[in-house]
Parts: C-alpha cells; sequence; structure tokens
C-alpha cells in the first residue's frame, strides 16, 4: 500500500501571552492510500490543528510531515502553497464558496493556478466534478440559490477537480440536518469505494462506523487508532431515515 500521509512526533505549540498552548503533542501516524479516516477528539483536542498540519495550512513546531513521499517542513511558504494546491482537496463545515458567483465557476478555481490547463479543459473538469456529485443540474445556479447540502456538495467537487492525493474534510456535516449529512456520507462513501484517500474530522462518533479507520485524539495526544472491519452503508442508513415532513 502506497503511504499517502506518514507524520513523525509531530508538535505544535501556540504562544499566547505568557503561557504556551500544546495543542498536538507528539502524533505519529501513517495513512495509506484509499482509506477513509475519522478523526475524532472532544472540543479543544486539536482536531483541527491537526488537519491544517496535514492541509500544510500549519507548521508544525517540531516533528517530521511527509505527505506524498515530500517533507513539508523543508519547503518554502510558496512551495508548500503549490504542493497544497496540488495535492489536496479541502472541505470545510461553513463550505467556503465564492458568494454570487455560480457552481461551474467555484469548482474551477483550483485549477486557476495550473497554467497547464487550458480555459476549456477547466470548464470540462469542472463540469465532470459537479455531475460526479450529482449537481449537474445546478451548473449555473450561484451559491446563494442553493440548499446548504448542495453548497457542500459544490464544495466537495471543488476538492476533487485538481484529482487531489488526499481530501480533507473539517466537520464537512456540521451544519447540516441529520438528512442531508447522510447524503453527504453517503457521497463520500462513493468516493472512498472510487479509490479515494479521504480524512474526515468530526464531533460526531457515529460517523466512526461508516469510515474504514478512526483516529481519536485526546489533549493532543492520539488515544485510539482503529480499524473498522464492519462499515456500515450510508445509503441504507439514509433509506432508513423517517421521510421529512412536508408541512
Ligand atoms: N491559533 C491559535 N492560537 C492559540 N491557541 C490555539 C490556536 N489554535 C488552536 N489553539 C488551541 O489549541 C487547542 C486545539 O485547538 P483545535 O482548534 O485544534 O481543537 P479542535 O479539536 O478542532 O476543537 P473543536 O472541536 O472545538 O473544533 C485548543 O486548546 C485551542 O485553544
Ligand atoms: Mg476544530
Amino acid at each position: 500500500m502506497k503511504k499517502i500521509i506518514e507524520l513523525q512526533n509531530i508538535k505544535r505549540n501556540f504562544r499566547v501571552g505568557e503561557e504556551t498552548v500544546h495543542a498536538l503533542r507528539g502524533i505519529s501516524f501513517t495513512i495509506c492510500e484509499g482509506e477513509f479516516v475519522t478523526i475524532m477528539g472532544t472540543s479543544g483536542s486539536g482536531k483541527s490543528t491537526l488537519l491544517n498540519t496535514l492541509g500544510c495550512l500549519d507548521t508544525p513546531t517540531s516533528g517530521e510531515y511527509l505527505l506524498d513521499g515530500v517533507s513539508v517542513r523543508t519547503m518554502s511558504k510558496p512551495q508548500r502553497a503549490i504542493l497544497r494546491n496540488r495535492k489536496i482537496g479541502f472541505v470545510f463545515q461553513n463550505y467556503n464558496l465564492l458568494p454570487k458567483t455560480t457552481a461551474v465557476e467555484n469548482v474551477e478555481l483550483p485549477l486557476m493556478y495550473n497554467s497547464s490547463v487550458s480555459a476549456t479543459e477547466r470548464r470540462k473538469r469542472a463540469i465532470d466534478a459537479l455531475i460526479s456529485v450529482g449537481l449537474g443540474d445546478r451548473l449555473e445556479h450561484k451559491s446563494n440559490q442553493m440548499s446548504g447540502g448542495q453548497m457542500q456538495r459544490v464544495a466537495i467537487a471543488r476538492a476533487l477537480v485538481n484529482n487531489p492525493a488526499v481530501i480533507l474534510a473539517d466537520e464537512a456535516t456540521g451544519n447540516l440536518d441529520t438528512r442531508t449529512s447522510f447524503e453527504i456520507l453517503v457521497l463520500f462513501q462513493k468516493l472512498h469505494a472510487e479509490g479515494r484517500t479521504i480524512i474526515f474530522v468530526t464531533h460526531n462518533p457515529e460517523l466512526a462506523q461508516y469510515s474504514s479507520r478512526n483516529i481519536r485524539l485526546r489533549d493532543g495526544h492520539v488515544i485510539e487508532d482503529t480499524v473498522n472491519t464492519h462499515i456500515l452503508s450510508a445509503a441504507e442508513a439514509l433509506a432508513a431515515l423517517p421521510k421529512n415532513d412536508e408541512d
């Protein structure tokens, strides 16, 4: 199995006034291609700090991070920005779409920084990504003309469009109702089935049943790392949910 992510004793301290906050206290793990990893832990346990590190949005205080075999620590800021753009797709709780901008334009965005992709190719790839998340009929809808679930689908299409090595999601279902959350989870399971590598941070302990591996953090430490041999089907869970009241 190809290693996509390798963390060796990652520490991240934040100085706040006189105090030092130890957000990550020595995290080590390896994630291989095709894994769907959920990361859990109580508020303040270090989940977002860890995800920001994995996403090259933040640099660790110490430790080694290899992303697809490349040491992130030794890179300059611009090099890291390129690596991030090419290797990582982000999905956030609040979607982070550009307002008053169509679905296609939002999804095209990560390709704008890639001069080897022509405008025609860019549009085609954006449309394909939107079709793959079930939004083929919403291509020209603007962000404010879509539901929360649809906006999150656009965000997922945007995360996919560069064909990244890994998709990072931080509370991607945090703003959505139960039914819509399961619809998004169905989509993540589809991506997993297609061989995508996914790291999904969540508060919701139930979601560990739908991923292939669960890592639990407490106070900046990994306190549990388990492989799930009985992955539940989000599609089945969705079908079993009571229908929304139409009143
Ligand atoms: N930029 C920062 N400056 C100072 N302290 C920070 C910073 N970012 C995070 N922290 C601290 O690091 C710890 C971990 O924060 P983090 O945001 O990673 O937690 P989390 O597990 O994502 O929590 P939540 O579930 O509430 O999102 C917390 O104690 C937090 O206060
Ligand atoms: Mg967080």
